[in-house]
């Protein structure tokens, strides 16, 4: 097991802290990831978040959406390791978030520069104007929701076979280029172009140092991680909290 007082020294000096976080930091606040045990992607065809489907099919599509994204992500509040990181950014240590995450828990927890690379849940766009809603705005009794225009509103996260943001995706890259030390954090890192984040802040010179958070091994473990922490989220932020008060 890799030492956490070595861990909160290098956070400590560290001169452009980032995160690259994933599904696995919002589990312990009750929503389930996508890969491994209990993973949504076990449960679910994904075919309801292809863009093409939700186009020819808007209503069976957010039927799914509904069940799956909006009742659990809704009610979630961020846990200890998205408050640590909300409390290292309002310290000057982190610089900013990269997150593949589109529950917003990293805002409900403080965190200003947050990067949601696959979009968020938070608001909703209507394909025929335009026109843009916060959910809370948007009633999700009949489905699909509509524009007053008529026209079917779409969350904004990004669906397969959608691009990313360029914007998010440029602000995204110069964070990890910026990176002497990236924490990532509840992700297996098998999804292009996000999980390419990490191995930019690596592969750059000089390199960051990687240190990683996961229960389990991931694509980045034992390759770019420089650190691994087999343990959850919230409890390596619990302890890491202590070290760095001391
Ligand atoms: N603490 C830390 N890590 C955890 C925890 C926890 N409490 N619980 C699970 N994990 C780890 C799992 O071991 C796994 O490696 O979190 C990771 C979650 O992986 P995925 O479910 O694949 O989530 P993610 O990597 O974010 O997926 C990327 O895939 O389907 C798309 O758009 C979706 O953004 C998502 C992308």
């Amino acid at each position: 097991m890799e030492n956490m007082q070595k861990i909160a020294q290098i956070i400590k000096s560290a001169k452009y802290l980032t995160a690259f976080t994933g599904a696995g930091v919002s589990v312990e606040s009750g929503i389930p990831p996508f890969r491994g045990a209990g993973g949504l992607w076990e449960k679910y065809d994904p075919k309801f978040i292809e863009i093409d489907f939700f186009y020819a099919y808007p209503t069976e599509s957010w039927q799914e959406m509904k069940k799956i994204f909006f009742s659990s992500m809704n009610e979630a509040q961020p846990n200890t390791a998205h408050k640590v990181l909300a409390e290292l950014e309002e310290q000057g240590i982190l610089k900013g978030i990269i997150t593949q995450n589109i529950d917003n828990l990293h805002q409900k927890a403080g965190s200003k520069n947050v990067q949601e690379f696959h979009g968020t849940i938070n608001y909703l766009t209507c394909i025929k104007c335009g026109a843009r809603y916060p959910l809370g705005e948007v009633k999700l009794d009949s489905l699909p929701p509509l524009c007053g225009c008529g026209g079917v509103l779409k969350p904004d996260f990004v669906f397969y076979g959608e691009g990313i943001n360029p914007q998010v995706y440029d602000a995204s890259t110069m964070l990890a280029l910026n990176s002497d030390v990236m924490l990532v954090i509840g992700t297996s890192g098998e999804v292009m172009p996000a999980c390419s984040m990490p191995v930019l802040a690596k592969r750059k010179t000089p390199p960051a140092v990687i240190i990683e958070i996961n229960t389990l091994p991931s694509a980045y473990t034992g390759v770019i991680s420089d650190y691994y922490f087999e343990e959850k989220a919230g409890e390596f932020f619990a302890k890491l909290r202590q070290e760095l008060k001391k």
